[in-house]
């Protein structure tokens, strides 16, 4: 079956990044110039995505307004010949069909992607994470898409990480079936690195199914107290094959001050625009 819908949870409180996110969702944060959940939505419709639902908290209506219609500026900027700059501010409201539901308590991952269930009904769908931004040469979710076409059912996009960062992340324990794809037999949330069943890290892409939904009811709050997607994804694991794809591509956690950073110098140094004076005001800085 063809996958058509992406649901895209971001009603975290992003503490990472406060103080900027006591007012201002993490997800509106501006890489170069354009908002971190831009980069995300535009990689989902390179996928083939259509259909987005954005899982969102209080506070966070500025990503709602930026998806939308926007008359008086637009007005503004055809009146004054402003073309480019038109189709700039436009882009944001004709990406795809977006619509969006509200998360009323953050109780955690799996509860978050269990408010799409009646968006999502009987297809299988993808989740991107928000915090991660992937520069890549095929978008990161088309490749999980891939494998989804090739052995069927649920994907996890992974790529390995330095053993300081294993308790970060949710590690797979798979047996390789080919090159890039691993058949998962257990997955663990945030383990200690001695706990750590491999060096293979979920990094914020999914291929769900429908079944999804009936795990996540059967699964009590985890780690944190939160109903953990980790937990429900091990009972499906129970049930069926579960996959890991090795995507191509590097990732940026843009929900951690460093990882933004990073991808704004990436990003920074590819803009068709000020790309090169900026490598240039980087090459001239004294970094001793
Ligand atoms: P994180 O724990 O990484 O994000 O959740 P956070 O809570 O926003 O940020 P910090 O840790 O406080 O800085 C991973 C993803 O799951 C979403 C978050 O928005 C983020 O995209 N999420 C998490 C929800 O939508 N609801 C929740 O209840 C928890």
């Amino acid at each position: 079956m063809k996958i058509r819908k992406a649901v895209i949870p971001a009603a975290g409180f992003g503490t990472r990044f406060l103080p900027f996110t006591k007012t201002t969702p993490k997800e509106m944060i501006s890489i170069v110039d354009k908002p971190a959940i831009q980069y995300i939505i535009e990689e989902a419709v390179a996928a083939g995505i259509e259909e987005v639902l954005i899982v969102l908290s209080r506070g966070k209506e500025a990503i709602i307004n930026h998806f939308d219609e926007t008359p008086e500026l637009d007005k503004i900027l055809e009146d004054s010949g402003k073309e480019d700059l038109l189709k700039l501010s436009r882009e944001a409201a004709h990406l795809a069909k977006i619509q969006y539901v509200r998360q009323g308590l953050a109780k955690g991952l799996g509860h978050a992607i269990y408010c799409a269930k009646s968006f999502v009904g009987e297809e299988p769908f993808v989740v991107l994470l928000p915090d991660d931004i992937v520069d890549s040469e095929v978008p990161a979710i088309a490749q999980l898409i891939e494998t989804y076409k090739q052995y069927g059912g649920t994907v996890l996009g992974v790529q390995q990480v330095p053993r300081e960062d294993l308790s970060k992340y949710g590690i797979i324990k798979g047996t390789p079936l080919d090159g890039t794809t691993l058949e998962i037999e257990s997955m663990v949330e945030k383990p200690s690195a001695s706990e750590a069943p491999s060096d293979y890290a979920v990094l914020g892409r999914y291929v769900l199914t429908p079944e999804i939904f009936e795990m996540i009811e059967k699964t009590p709050p985890g780690k944190g107290g939160e109903i953990q997607l980790t937990d429900s994804i091990n009972r499906q694991i129970d049930q069926e094959k579960v996959y890991a794809k090795i995507f191509q591509g590097t990732r940026y956690d843009t929900g951690n001050k460093l990882g933004y950073l990073e991808a704004t110098v990436n990003f920074g140094l590819k803009h068709a625009e000020v790309g090169k004076a900026f490598k240039e005001m980087l090459l001239k800085k004294d970094l001793e």
